[in-house]
């Protein structure tokens, strides 16, 4: 087992700019739901742990962790609107307000399937946050409604993110070694 270290090219993100940057996120969520009686925090597995937990921290208004589970590859159905759920909400969420917590969004694809289940239990209002955007490799149309980083199409692990489960540990956003996956 290699040193984590010795196969991230560069950090993208440090440590002190990602909990900056959180706080910053954690107070646009704290003004745009203080009127609200309801929020519903739900990340999804496993990439939005580490996000979800560094951001509830710092939320003032009552609110509700959740957590859900999907598989973002269901072969044959990428276009369909389905999303195979591995692990549900525990809670209802007919006019709640509801916030998706999302480490990155890339293609696309697996929010806005998630959305579209989401919107059929008659939430009262489903908004994304997500720590990262790649919009360059957006295949579908959807937009987060808060983000930390708009970042370049690299390959970045850490801070939840994972290269085949591993280096979701470090505590920043970092860059794989090319050779590292392209091996
Ligand atoms: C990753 C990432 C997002 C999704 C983004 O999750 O955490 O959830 O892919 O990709 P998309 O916009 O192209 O759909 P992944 O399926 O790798 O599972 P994980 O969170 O457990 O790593
Ligand atoms: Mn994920
Ligand atoms: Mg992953």
């Amino acid at each position: 087992i290699s040193d984590t270290n010795e196969i991230i090219e560069k950090v993208l993100i440090d440590e002190e700019s990602l909990n900056l940057r959180i706080k910053k996120l954690a107070s646009y969520i704290n003004e745009h739901y203080k009127d609200e009686d309801t929020l519903i925090m739900v990340a999804i597995l496993k990439g939005s742990v580490m996000f979800m937990a560094e951001l509830a921290k710092y939320i003032k208004v009552d609110t509700n962790l959740e957590f859900m589970a999907v598989s973002s590859y269901e072969s044959g159905t990428e276009s369909s609107g389905n999303v195979k759920i591995l692990k549900d909400l525990d809670t209802d969420i007919t006019d709640k307000n509801v916030l998706i917590v999302e480490d990155i969004i890339d293609t696309g694809h697996t929010l806005l399937k998630l959305k579209n289940n989401l919107q059929k239990r008659d939430p009262k209002d489903i908004k994304i946050i997500t720590l990262l955007d790649k919009p360059e490799r957006r295949e579908v149309e959807i937009k987060p409604d808060w983000y930390g980083f708009k970042i370049p199409n690299e390959f970045v692990v850490g801070f939840g993110l994972d290269y085949d489960q591993r280096l979701r540990n470090l505590p920043y956003i970092g860059v794989l070694k090319r050779e590292v996956y392209e091996k």
